[in-house]
């Protein structure tokens, strides 16, 4: 592509509150506009920062890929529902599937945080991290027997009940250890959440929940078994939602219920509103915390029950990005390819959700953005898949050693990771002003492969 087809000025072209620019060629992110949304990045003269150190020296120090995450702009967002809920009873339950790591959870135990769990692998973590059990809810469709027995022993929160052969099965269990079981009904009002199909939970046609319809028998079904305790509702319709009216409509729909369980004789203790909260990516305009709060507060404060949320993207996507250096520049008549250091092992979501993740450099060109030597980029890992891609089409000005950032990478991202191509996975660091602290070790190559072992049967 001959760069004289770019627009001439490519910062002075982005408007409002958009800060990208559709060109035939591709999408070109502003940088310094980007980072002016998200909490914790910010360029200092052509060098990005994560609170007060430079991702150059944490790429430095650390290797690449490497994910970075802002304590701060964790305790923030943590801070932000608090805040915007205090008027009511409320817990905010950070659903750990987001981000499980050690010092993210010890953060949020430290500020007060319930947590909402899927594993019992997740309900240790928490454990480890200094949360307490009696602050945690037990999501999921498939808990077993020990994952069941592992909680009530451990004094959990609440568990969020998914199908009646779940509840039959915490009734058995929660009968042999002679300890009644704290429950509550994910319901599924039928609510589209408009976001991505994979992330949509609260359809008819999604695996989860008992259906708005059903809800009613099965609570009078728990009502009469020995050891079950029922304490709440519970729903969840989806993530990264960006509009407040499914919220409601699933909210609507779940009070409808709680006046039916009243006439019923059922008392319920708390209402759990899921998690889902959008973020903004690049151009997204999610609803704030605070709108969300505004929305939903009237509904709410007329129950009289206390308030759980499990938030967890909206806690930790923005506070993170990944970094990654570009290894091998590869131009072809057609495209152009950038291999960087990370893959879809590191971060899936642009393979599995067609996300769209903004890439940023760690240091801007010398003389501002330097149209002449920006080109379209697919940034790209050495993984042999077509699907291994980071991010397609951007319009960056590239040189190999580059370091790049993947913003919102906090939530979604480490987690989500694997070790497909026996690629270890990439080491975590927490950024607190000017400290930084390694909070996991890259995974060596020799540990991937220690717990197995060659055929020596005959
Ligand atoms: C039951 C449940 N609660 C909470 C969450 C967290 O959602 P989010 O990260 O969008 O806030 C999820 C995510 O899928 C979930 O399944």
């Amino acid at each position: 592509m001959s760069h004289s087809e770019l627009p001439a000025d490519l910062t002075d072209s982005t408007t409002g509150e958009s800060v990208t620019i559709q060109t035939e060629q591709g999408l070109y992110v502003d940088p310094k506009a980007l980072s002016a949304h998200l909490p914790a990045l910010s360029y200092r003269g052509d060098a990005l920062y994560m609170e007060q150190v430079s991702i150059d020296e944490l790429a430095k120090q650390y290797g690449t890929p490497c994910y970075v995450y802002s304590k701060q702009a964790i305790l923030d967002v943590y801070q932000a529902y608090t805040d915007s809920f205090a008027s009511l009873n409320h817990q905010v339950c950070y659903a750990v599937k987001a981000n499980s790591n050690l010092a993210v959870l010890g953060v949020l135990a430290q500020a007060g945080a319930g947590f909402d769990i899927v594993s019992r692998g997740e309900l240790m973590r928490v454990l480890a991290a200094g949360g307490a059990a009696s602050r945690v809810v037990f999501s999921g469709v498939g808990k077993t027997y020990s994952d069941i027995e592992y909680a009530l022993t451990q004094g959990i929160g609440c568990f969020n009940v998914e199908s009646i052969s779940e509840l039959t099965l915490i009734n058995e269990v929660a009968k042999s250890l002679n300890k009644p079981a704290p429950i509550s009904l994910r319901v599924n009002p039928n609510v589209d959440a408009k976001t991505h199909p994979y992330i949509s939970t609260g359809l008819k046609d999604n695996k989860f929940g008992i259906t708005h319809e059903d809800a009613l028998a099965v609570y009078q079904q728990a009502a009469d078994l020995s050891h079950i305790d029922i304490v709440g509702i519970d729903c969840h319709i989806g993530s990264q939602l960006t509009e407040v009216e499914p919220f409601v409509a699933a909210l609507d729909k779940v009070i409808e219920l709680i006046h039916s369980l009243r006439d019923a004789g059922i008392e319920l203790q708390h209402i759990d509103l899921g998690g889902g909260l959008g973020v903004r990516y690049i151009d997204e305009t999610p609803v704030s915390i605070d709108e969300f709060a505004q929305a939903l507060l009237p509904k709410l404060s007329e129950l009289g029950l206390t308030v759980f949320f499990e938030p967890g993207r909206s806690i930790v996507a923005n506070a993170g990005v990944l970094l990654t250096q570009v290894d091998v520049l590869k131009p072809t008549e057609h495209k152009n390819f950038a291999i960087v250091d990370a893959a879809m092992n590191d971060l899936i979501r642009p393979a599995l959700y067609q996300a769209e993740m903004a890439v940023i450099p760690s240091m801007l060109p010398s003389a501002g953005i330097d149209t002449d030597g920006t080109q379209p980029w697919d940034i790209v890992g050495a993984i042999c898949e077509t699907g291994d891609f980071l991010a397609k089409d951007r319009l960056l000005s590239l040189a190999t050693g580059d370091v790049l950032a993947i913003t919102g990478a906090g939530a979604y991202g480490f987690t989500m990771s694997s070790n497909y191509n026996s690629r270890p996975r990439a080491s975590e660091v927490m950024v607190s002003g000017d400290s930084h602290q390694l909070i996991r070790k890259r995974e060596t190559i020799e540990a991937l492969y220690a717990d197995e072992a060659l055929w020596q049967a005959q």
